[in-house]
């Protein structure tokens, strides 16, 4: 089953790229930036990674993001990335950034979306990965804040594909965002956001009706409103579900305890994700790996969460069927 999950065609549709900095980078370039840590060595700082729930995580995640300053510091986190895609059959990624992160510092937004860019470019060339971006507005700053990023994004439109929301989801509830959603969608990005992983169904029913997103981030507690799930379904939206992410933050007690095979009973459209692999313990293949073990998944599962990856993706039709072809063709020989 191991080898199955490792050589299957997959793609990663929830990936936040300041969530893939590994302790041992985060330390190289916090070096050659002269910048301070908080954490003597590489293992004090890997300690720190023990969550209570969701803000615990996002204020040491935010602290590791400061680090990051040049063009150059951005290329060598995602192309750190892209190369670990690779290695895992991930044929296409779909990655989240946040800008606020970085210009609320004194960074530029050019410099981020370069150094992004340019190591999506050269993953295409060098790696056979495909890469999307995916511009996510924090929704513990004012809707202001993210209009200015809005502004910042437009000489980049060509190199951006979607508008997400994320970080601090209790007390900032997706109507916070209406009207910069709906100018984002009137620059031509598909609006997707992080909903019911703290928050409550009423979260998850304002992302689909007020905000109107294509893709639902999490979307775990959407199984506590039957109606809600029924639209869902209705509505054909997928969720990107990160199972080790919801460890580590407490949103699941227990991985054996994680309703990922009942969404999918229930004919809920799934994903595996990994969020955040450097400060969750594991990269997609391992979420994948120890979901299947913990909640006994058949190959037949495991296939359809992979073809869900690709089916669900904002990649063209015909790229899609592409993937899903060759993962077929895998599942085929494989199964
Ligand atoms: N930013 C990075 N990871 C996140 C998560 N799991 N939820 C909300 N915001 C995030
Ligand atoms: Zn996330």
């Amino acid at each position: 089953m191991q080898t199955f999950i490792k050589n299957l065609p997959k793609a990663e549709l929830h990936l936040h790229i300041e969530g893939t900095f590994e302790p041992e980078l985060l330390f190289e370039i916090a070096h050659r930036n002269n910048i301070p840590l908080k954490y003597p060595t590489v293992d004090a700082l890997k300690e720190a990674y023990s969550f209570d729930c969701l803000q615990d995580f996002l204020d040491i995640y935010y602290q590791g993001a400061d680090a990051l300053l040049t063009e150059q510091d951005f290329y060598d986190l995602t192309y750190s990335y892209l190369t670990k895609c690779a290695e895992q059959n991930v044929r296409h990624t779909e990655i989240m950034f946040d800008p606020q992160t970085h210009t609320d510092r004194g960074v530029q937004f050019s410099t981020v979306i370069h150094g992004i860019y340019r190591a999506v470019e050269a993953a295409k060339e060098n790696l056979n990965v495909s890469a999307l971006l995916i511009m996510s507005y924090l929704r513990h700053l004012s809707e202001e804040s993210a209009f200015r990023t809005l502004e910042h994004s437009i000489p980049y439109k060509h190199m951006i594909t979607a508008v997400g929301l994320d970080s601090s989801e209790k007390g900032n509830p997706p109507s916070k965002f209406q009207r910069v959603f709906k100018a984002s969608i009137e620059e031509g990005f598909i609006p997707v956001a992080h909903a019911g992983e703290e928050g409550g169904p009423d979260y998850i029913w304002e992302a689909l009706d007020v905000l109107h997103i294509k893709r639902i981030d999490h979307g775990n507690n959407c199984l506590q409103d039957e109606k809600l799930v029924q639209e869902i379904i209705k509505r054909d939206i997928a969720l990107t579900v990160c199972p080790l992410s919801n460890t580590a933050l407490q949103v699941v007690k227990d991985l054996k305890d994680h309703s990922l095979k009942k969404m999918m009973n229930l004919g809920i459209q799934t994903t595996i994700n990994s969020d955040d692999p450097a400060y969750f313990g594991g990269q997609v293949n391992q979420n994948y790996i120890d979901t299947q073990k913990a909640l006994n998944l058949t190959k037949a599962d495991i296939y359809q969460l992979a073809k869900n990856s690709f089916k669900y993706s904002f990649l063209p039709e015909p790229d899609k069927a592409i993937h899903i072809a060759e993962l077929d063709a895998y599942y085929l020989a494989n199964k």
